[in-house]
């Protein structure tokens, strides 16, 4: 089993200086920067828009994963691909065309993700599998950093590669919402590719020994 991909999320960063949180996340070793999208309708925080992504994005090489929290985000795709968005995430719960959604972002040359809440079941995107670079999974319900894992959510990633496996799709399965050291374990052995991790990466002491650990590998 590879060791997964680890995608701190900026949103646990000091937003009066997020480029020194993003070079923090840039010497930890985590190949990914997860950005967190929030409209203040979809989930009730706003955090930032496709600015935000354009002006991190000359600070980092690492793969940008865009996580759209909002209602109808249909319109902001093409704002987020041209800020620099490597994957652009939706979540089907906000739009009624999700194929067409994912299209889109495919058509702009980016990898396309679909999100659900833990409400959501797996079934309810099967028909997206064969179109979607990512799902992610989410394992708190959306809107705030901070906020304690819901365990059951796991079977949805076990569900989910025992799909891929086969032959329903080829996405990445990541998990978001308390992620940390000490529910990693389980989210890798379910089958997680991707560990999305906000305020557990920014309170670590040591980052690059949480990237490690979180992979496994201390
Ligand atoms: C929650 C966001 C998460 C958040 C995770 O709505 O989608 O990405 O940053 O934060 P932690 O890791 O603190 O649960
Ligand atoms: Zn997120």
């Amino acid at each position: 089993m590879a060791d997964p991909i680890v995608a701190p999320s900026v949103l646990s960063a000091d937003f009066s200086n997020t480029a020194a949180g993003l070079a923090e996340i840039g010497r930890s070793g985590a190949e990914w920067v997860h950005l967190d999208v929030m409209d203040g309708h979809f989930v009730p925080s706003l955090s930032f828009g496709p600015k935000m992504v354009a002006d991190l994005r000359p600070h980092s090489q690492a793969v940008f994963d865009v996580h759209l929290m909002v209602c109808g985000p249909d319109s902001l795709i093409d704002g987020f691909a041209r800020a620099g968005a490597d994957y652009i995430t939706f979540h089907t719960e906000a739009a009624v065309h999700s194929h067409r959604i994912l299209e889109a972002i495919r058509r702009l040359g980016k990898k396309a993700g679909i999100s659900i809440v833990p409400s959501t079941p797996v079934c309810q995107i099967e028909p997206l599998l064969p179109f979607t670079d990512l799902i992610l999974v989410m394992t708190v319900n959306p809107g705030y950093g901070g906020q304690a894992l819901i365990g059951e959510c796991f079977d949805k990633v076990r569900d989910l590669k025992d799909r891929r496996e086969r032959g329903k799709g080829k996405y990445l399965i990541s998990v978001d919402g308390g992620i940390n050291e000490g529910t990693a374990a389980a989210a890798r052995s379910a089958g997680a590719d991707v560990l999305v991790a906000g305020s557990a990466f920014f309170g670590a002491p040591d980052k690059a020994l949480f990237v490690k650990r979180l992979k496994g590998r201390a």
